[in-house]
């Protein structure tokens, strides 16, 4: 585990040391809590004083004192959204960015965060005012990718900047309608002695800048940083002071860029947006369902095509699956792109269900393209293609499944089966396999639905 770097000491007194465990407050930072004995949990915090001196400061929108008032009183304004330029991105935003909204955008290094936001204001700027804080890239650096990929920025102002408050103090004379702060973990507020990044610094500063955008209604972007473990570095309290929180998907080696709606006030979850990064930036892809199948000639074993549903959006998506013998004592169960104690469960399953025994066999299933199925949908899809991959047995070109597995060997029912065929059918798929209860009241031309309620009538079938 990582030590946090020991902070110089709180010289003005004006922070203390509170364990984010108890809540116990220690004047001087120190490794062990002294009142539960939890390490590494002090965190450096100001104080507020009563007499206002380190009350947060009112910006040039701020409304004045704050009254008890009646829920009908309060005048009901539409949101006001502003388009990005990028449809996949407006959506995942649920229909556009709204104005005094706070958006944190998470992702690996180099998975393209920094692009889509330069190429986000490019657009932006054509039609409200924009500022881009940069504290990871010099100006030059921000200028010459903006110049290469070709955008029209002559609107859009930039600022190298790392202190929060003299972000704030000059975006207020900037009045940007929309703020993009690349990346939280280099602001700092000098209120705190922590280094940029700790967890007291992120926070502290990320609540200056969102108590920012509410007061004067300006949108903003944050960028934060993820770490090994896949959670944006930082505080979880980050998450619960923006409205919306985008996650960056994909793994390096594809181009392919899925972004994901993990939370959002203003939009559904799960929404995805799919781009695909090129020399020239990313580029939308608007029929995702192309992409991440990679069409066979001849089918192969192990391969099951699957209709998944991410956000509003029925998407294709290919499953596949590897079995093959093992020589350890206990044979290993890996996924890429799945939940693996799904995979434990789904194979115990066929195992008492089915009647099909894989525990002398490694499994591996993959999802292509480094997109990311969160949905019990994929149930069936990862059974028939390890059933497909143990008995080198391909299954036909023309087929999509889906349906989740019960414990009891049942095929039940998911969430807009009728969207997903349809979806199917639309990309010349000739059968489906899917649940009893989601087969559709009409025929539908030219695809062939096999409605099954067990598991091995869908083993059967095939
Ligand atoms: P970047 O936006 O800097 O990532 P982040 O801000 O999330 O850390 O993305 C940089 C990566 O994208 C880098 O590996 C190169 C690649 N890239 C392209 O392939 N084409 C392009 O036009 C650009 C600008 C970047
Ligand atoms: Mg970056």
């Amino acid at each position: 585990m990582a030590i946090a770097k020991k902070p110089a000491g709180n010289k003005a007194n004006k922070t203390v040391f509170s364990c984010s465990e108890c809540g116990t407050q220690a004047p001087k930072w120190a490794g062990q809590c002294g009142d539960c004995g939890a390490w590494n949990s002090l965190i450096e915090d100001i104080i507020t004083t009563s007499s206002g001196k380190n009350t947060p400061p009112r910006y040039s929108g701020y409304a004045g004192e704050s009254e008890v008032c009646n829920i009908t009183d309060v005048s009901v304004i539409d949101d006001v959204r502003i388009e990005t330029g990028f449809s996949e991105l407006d959506r995942v935003l649920g229909d556009g960015l709204v104005q005094g909204s706070a958006v944190l955008i998470g992702g690996d290094p180099g998975i393209g965060k920094s692009t889509l936001l330069i190429q986000a204001i490019a657009s932006l700027s054509q039609r409200v005012g924009t500022l881009y804080v940069t504290g990871e890239e010099s100006l030059q650096q921000v200028s010459l990718r903006a110049h290469r990929l070709g955008l029209s920025t002559d609107k859009v102002r930039l600022l190298s900047e790392t202190q929060v408050q003299r972000i704030l103090a000059l975006a207020d004379k900037e009045k940007p309608g929309v703020l993009v702060i690349d990346s939280i973990q280099t602001v700092y507020t000098d209120q705190l002695n922590s280094a940029p990044g700790s967890v007291s610094q992120v926070r502290e500063s990320a609540a200056h800048l969102v108590q920012y955008a509410k007061q004067t209604g300006t949108a903003i972007f944050l960028v934060g940083h993820v770490t090994k473990e896949g959670a944006l570095a930082g505080p979880r309290v980050l998450e619960h002071m923006v409205d919306t929180v985008l996650y960056f998907e994909g793994d390096a080696s594809s181009r392919f860029r899925v972004i994901r709606a993990v939370k959002n006030r203003f939009g559904a979850v799960n929404e995805v947006g799919v781009f695909a990064m090129g020399d020239k930036g990313l580029r939308e892809v608007s029929n995702p369902s192309a992409i991440f199948v990679s069409r066979h000639e001849t089918p192969v074993s192990g391969s099951v095509i699957m209709v998944t549903r991410e956000g509003t959006r029925p998407m294709l998506v290919e499953v596949q699956a590897l079995v093959a013998e093992s020589h350890l004592p206990n044979p290993r169960r890996v996924t890429v792109g799945l939940d693996q104690n799904r995979l434990a469960m789904l194979l115990a399953v066929l195992q008492r269900h089915g009647g099909i025994t894989m525990y002398d066999q490694d499994v591996f299933v993959n999802v292509v393209g480094g997109v990311r199925v969160t949905e019990t949908a994929a149930d069936l899809a990862v059974i028939l293609a390890a059933l497909s991959s143990m008995r080198d047995k391909p299954l036909p070109n023309d087929l999509a499944v889906f349906g989740e597995i019960g414990l009891a060997g049942e095929i039940r029912p998911v969430q807009n089966g009728q969207e997903r065929i349809k979806e199917a059918a639309q990309h010349g798929y000739k059968r489906v396999i899917v649940p009893l209860a989601n087969k559709p009241a009409k025929p539908i031309k030219g695809l062939e639905v096999i409605a099954v309620q067990r598991l091995v009538e869908a083993i059967e079938h095939l």
